[in-house]
Parts: C-alpha cells; structure tokens; sequence
C-alpha cells in the first residue's frame, strides 16, 4: 500500500498554470510559501487560484490576496444562455454550510442548488436544458464528516436531497477506515455509501466507471448513465477515478487505460455516440492529468471529431482549464464550495471549432445571486430551503457548534514549529502528550498533512476542531523501540516526501510549507531508553516500513485508545479551557 495524501491543497500547483506552465514546482512552494502573495501576481480565482489553498495557510481570502476587492473587479460573472449548460460541484469534502473563517467564501450548499434552480427557470424559457454534477470528494473536512465511523453517514442525508443528474465517486471515499478489521466499523466511505441506500438511492446516476467491488467485481455504482433533459438533450456521462492505488479493501479501482480498452467501455460509447448531443466524462483527476488525453483518444475513436466530450475534473483542488481538441475541453472547479463551475456550449453549430463558455463563480450569495441577476434575497428556492434545514438540522444533532474551550491565541497551521503561534508545535507538544500520554516513555509521530486549518482566538466549537484536524484517524502503538531506532525513524521519514511515494505528476505535498518538516514529533529521545512509540493509522504503511528497515522485521502493531482519534484529541485538549476576558485561565 503507498501513502496515501489527503486534502490535495495544492498552493504550487494553483499557481504553475497562473504564472508559467514550465516554472519549476519546486521554486513555487518556495517563492510562494515566503512572501505574501497578491491577486495581481496570482490572478483573480478566475483561473486558477487555488481558493482552499490559501484557506489552508491564510485565514481569509483577503489574507490570501490583499488586493482582491482592488484588483479583481472582473469576477462578476452573468449567466448567458446556451442550448446546453453544465452545472459541477467537485471535493466538496463535507464543506456544505459556507466557510465561516474564509469570510468570502459564505454560500452553502443550499445556495448552489438554489442557483442551480433559477438558472434551470431561466434556461426553461427558451426550451434549454441544465445538468448539475458532483465530482466525488464530499467527505474528509469538517465535523460532518469524521464525527461518524464511515465518514458519511450524516453527510449522505444532506447530499440525497442535492438533485444531481449524475455523480462521481472520489479517493477519500475509498480510504481504509477500519485498519483492515483492527477497529470495528465500515471498511470505508464507500461502503456505508451503500448499506444507508445512498447509492441505490441515485438509481443508476451514482458513477464508478473503474471501480468494483473487490468481492463481486461488480461496479460500485454504475459504469455509466445516458441521461435526458427535460428539452430533450442526451447526454452520455461516465465517472471515473485515477488509478488509485491506496485504496480500501473493499474495492478495486481498475487501471483507466484498460477500462476505455474494454468492451463494455467501447460498446457504451459505440451504441450511443449517435443518439447523444456530448459525452460527459466526470474525472476525479487534475484537469491536466494524462489519464485525461487516454479517456478521450478512446472515446474520439468511436464517436469521431466533432461530437462534443467535456471533463469534469478535480481532485487537486484548483481552478483550471484545458483545451483538448477543437470539440473537446476539461474544466476543474476548484474545491470546498469555493466554486460553483459552469460550462455551456450550443450543440447546433456548424463552425470547426466549439466554443465552450467556462466559468467559474465564487461560493459567496452575492456573486451566485448575480450570476443569475438576482438580488440574493430571490436567490433561495423551496428546494435550497429544504437543504438548508437538513444541513442545520444534521449540525445540531451532532452538537458540532457546541463552544468546547476557547483559544488563547491564532495558532498557525504552517508556522514553524519554533515560533509561538505554531499549531503543530502546539498539537505534538501540548495536546498529544495531554491527551494521549499516560507515562514519560511514550513517543509520537504524525505526518504533517493531518493537520489542515489554522486554529483562530477565542471560543472553539467541535466543528472547528474537526476542521483543523479533519481526518478522525485512529492510534496504534508499537512496544519497546530504542530511543536510537526512534531518532533513526524521524531522520528518515523527514526526507521524505508524499510525491517519492505517490509518484504522481500533479500531485504535491498537501501541506507545503518550507518551515514544516513532512514528519513532527512529540520531542527529543534519549537514545538509550525504550519507548513506546504511538503514529496514527494513516501513517501507519510509512511508519512501519521505514522501522522494518531499521530494526530489520515486522513491527508488532495494536490499537492505542481506540476512542480517540487524531481529530477527538483537539475536543479533549480545548475542553474546559475557557475565555475569560479575552484571556485565557487554563
Ligand atoms: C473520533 O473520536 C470521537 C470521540 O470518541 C468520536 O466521536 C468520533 O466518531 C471518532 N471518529 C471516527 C472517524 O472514528
Ligand atoms: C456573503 O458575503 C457577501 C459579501 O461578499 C455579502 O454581501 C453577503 O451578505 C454574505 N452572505 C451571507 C449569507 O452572509
Ligand atoms: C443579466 O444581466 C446582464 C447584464 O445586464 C445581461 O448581459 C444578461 O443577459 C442578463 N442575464 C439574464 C439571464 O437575464
Ligand atoms: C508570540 O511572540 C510574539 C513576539 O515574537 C509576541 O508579540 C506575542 O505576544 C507572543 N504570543 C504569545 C501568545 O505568547
Ligand atoms: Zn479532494
């Protein structure tokens, strides 16, 4: 199994295609992990500025980009009509109720379906039809998704009453969740996905193109799904996932190349490519991605030049676009409800070239009002409504705005870890040994993409601490390691880096400070001392192969706490703190 990366916040990446598709990636983390970068160097989000990054670093957009509200007038967008408009959502990542530190970004779920609706209204009026997606990735970021075993269970309540006409499925539904039967529970996302009825509930638009059961080897969901509009436009959408390889048990994820070489890849595009206006192929990859280039020489094999083929990317959490041929694009959403991506293009043309009208609109009421020109009072629709309650009702059952303890000060997620508003200086020297520790002799190490936002001063409630550590991972324990094998361990696992593992193009570290270590530890060893060394689940393939070569066999693993997790200890640790004054009596 490799290491799997988590949140794909990609800072560097968002800004290759900005500043130069040939800069070094390397002198970007650099350069923009120093200085403080400005919307006039970056751009204004309408291409490729990565919204989440920034939240991931910066606090709010303004942070992110000083000079947004100067510099970036020019990202009001107004709806036009086509004959065929695509509405997508990608990585939602549970993000559905408004981003309250990114104060820009402030529409939530509810918002989207509501603009949805009122461009379907306005299409309506001249017999054009809307389509809305889901690019896979609605779980993994905020307390309503890891406060539940699989992940999804009280996410998928909101998500069923969302009306996609088709969905995608991610990575983060097929992590292991369960350490391969070591705690009790589902094995992954996918697989409460199924047993709450939530993908028999799509009724045949839930796609998993390449991925099957790994008992059955039966697709997930569907292969793929020809759908109509109410104006009689015939779309054929299929929903694939890169070649995952650090995937759950559960599943398998088949190789795209030799999915789109497969019969039933070629009979699907071959019996349709007459009948339908476009293929739409949801692809939860980078918009850049080769597999992208794969999937569309196979499919212009069969339907020829001119048929229109739009992608729906992700998976990398940026805005991009690409053109692919003269009838062919791939549009990337951005992430985390940031972006509410629209792409639209006329089937009736006769031109060597189509013209798709990409745009992407900022998760914020006013800009999604509008988009559809309407004042964000008339923006709400009956439907939307309806999400909104669930999306407050679920929050409140889960008692996520429930004030845990409240905050002394900013701690920053890529602070270095000397400085005294680092928050990971204070999660491996304070809340672990606080939490976890019940002898001197015990050691921690944690990969640094476990942690994802900053934490901010004063009254922290359970969804902000599930926000800054999203990924619920749960402990394990290994017995008696010399303090010499530990120091050994941490020189390694710092060299380190997620892309030696992963070995994939567009893929960075998720969290690419250059003042972060890839690897923290609880503190120093004494060499001569045993220890009992504790890592979390997600890191447990990368632990225990670098102590392998080390101390030359298997470690002897068991679960450490089983209640606690890499997310509950921050609950435990804020508990009972509280603000005074602005002050802090802890
Ligand atoms: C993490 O631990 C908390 C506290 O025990 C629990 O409520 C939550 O469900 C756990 N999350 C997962 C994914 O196990
Ligand atoms: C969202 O932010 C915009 C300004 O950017 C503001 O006009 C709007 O009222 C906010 N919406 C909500 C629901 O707070
Ligand atoms: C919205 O307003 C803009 C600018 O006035 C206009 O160009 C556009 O056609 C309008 N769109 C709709 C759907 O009414
Ligand atoms: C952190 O250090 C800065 C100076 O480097 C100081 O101004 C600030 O008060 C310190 N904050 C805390 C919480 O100790
Ligand atoms: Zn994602």
């Amino acid at each position: 199994m490799l290491r799997p990366l988590r949140s794909i916040a990609i800072f560097a990446a968002c800004c290759i295609a900005v500043l130069s598709q040939t800069t070094q990636l390397d002198n970007l983390v650099h350069a923009v992990g120093r200085i403080t970068p400005t919307c006039a160097e970056l751009g204004c989000g309408r291409e490729d500025i990565g919204i989440c990054s920034c939240a991931t670093s910066c606090t709010k957009w303004d942070n992110c980009c000083q000079d947004y509200w100067t510099h970036c007038t020019s990202r009001h967008h107004h709806f036009e009509l086509r004959d065929v408009t695509l509405v997508v959502t990608t990585d939602i990542h549970s993000w559905v109720s408004g981003h309250h530190q990114v104060r820009h970004i402030n529409a939530t779920l509810a918002h989207a379906v509501s603009l949805v609706q009122q461009i379907k209204t306005i299409s309506q009026k001249e017999r054009h039809d809307v389509f809305f997606f889901d690019n896979g990735d609605i779980n993994d970021g905020t307390g309503m998704s890891a406060t539940a075993q699989d992940h999804v269970s009280y996410l998928v309540d909101i998500m069923r009453n969302v009306p996609y006409d088709a969905l995608n499925i991610g990575n983060h539904e097929l992590y292991q969740l369960d350490g391969r039967g070591e705690i009790e529970g589902k094995p992954c996302a996918i697989v409460g996905m199924r047993d709450t009825g939530y993908i028999d509930h799509w009724n045949g638009k839930y796609l998993t193109s390449n991925v099957v059961w790994a008992d059955t080897r039966k697709p997930v969901g569907s292969r793929y799904a020809v759908i109509t509009g109410e104006f009689g436009t015939n779309l054929l959408v299929f929903g694939f996932l890169y070649n995952m390889k650090d995937h759950c048990d559960a599943v398998i994820v088949e190789d795209v190349s030799s999915c789109v070489n497969s019969g039933w890849f070629r009979d699907a595009v071959d019996h349709h490519s007459t009948s339908v206006d476009a293929v739409v192929i949801l692809a939860h990859m980078d918009y850049r991605d080769e597999l992208v280039d794969v999937i569309l020489t196979e499919v212009r094999r069969i339907v020829g030049q001119k048929k229109p083929v739009q992608f729906l990317t992700g998976h990398s959490h940026i805005r991009g676009s690409r053109r692919l041929d003269a009838f062919a694009s791939s549009f990337e959403a951005g992430c985390k409800l940031n972006t509410v991506g629209f792409v639209q293009f006329d089937t009736h043309t006769s031109g060597a070239q189509l013209d798709f009208n990409l745009v992407a609109v900022d998760g914020n009421t006013a800009d999604l009002a509008g988009f559809a020109n309407l004042s964000q009072d008339d923006l709400m629709t009956p439907q939307g409504k309806v999400i909104a309650r669930t999306i407050d009702d679920v929050s409140s059952s889960l008692g996520l705005d429930r004030e845990v303890g409240c905050s002394d000060t900013w701690y920053r997620n890529w602070a270095p870890l000397d400085q005294n508003d680092s928050l990971w200086a204070l999660y491996v020297k304070r809340v672990l040994p606080d939490t976890l520790f019940v002898h001197e002799r015990q050691w921690a190490i944690i990969g640094t993409d476990a942690l994802t936002y900053d934490i901010f001063p004063g009254w922290l409630t359970v969804n902000d601490a599930y926000t800054t550590s999203p990924y619920a991972n749960f402990w394990l324990r290994v017995s008696n390691v010399r303090g010499s094998v530990l120091e050994e361990l941490e020189a390694r696992l710092d060299n380190k880096t997620n892309q030696e593992d992963i070995g994939e193009r567009w893929r960075a570290r998720s969290n690419p400070s250059p003042d972060l270590p890839s690897y923290v530890t609880t503190g120093r060893v004494d060499t001569q001392i045993f220890y009992e060394l504790i890592y979390c689940d997600f890191d447990a393939w990368t632990v225990e192969t670098e102590l392998r070569q080390i101390v030359g066999k298997v470690p002897e693993s068991e679960v450490y706490r089983p209640r606690t997790n890499t997310s509950s200890v921050l609950v435990s640790w804020f508990q009972d703190r509280t603000c005074k004054d602005n002050a802090v009596v802890v």
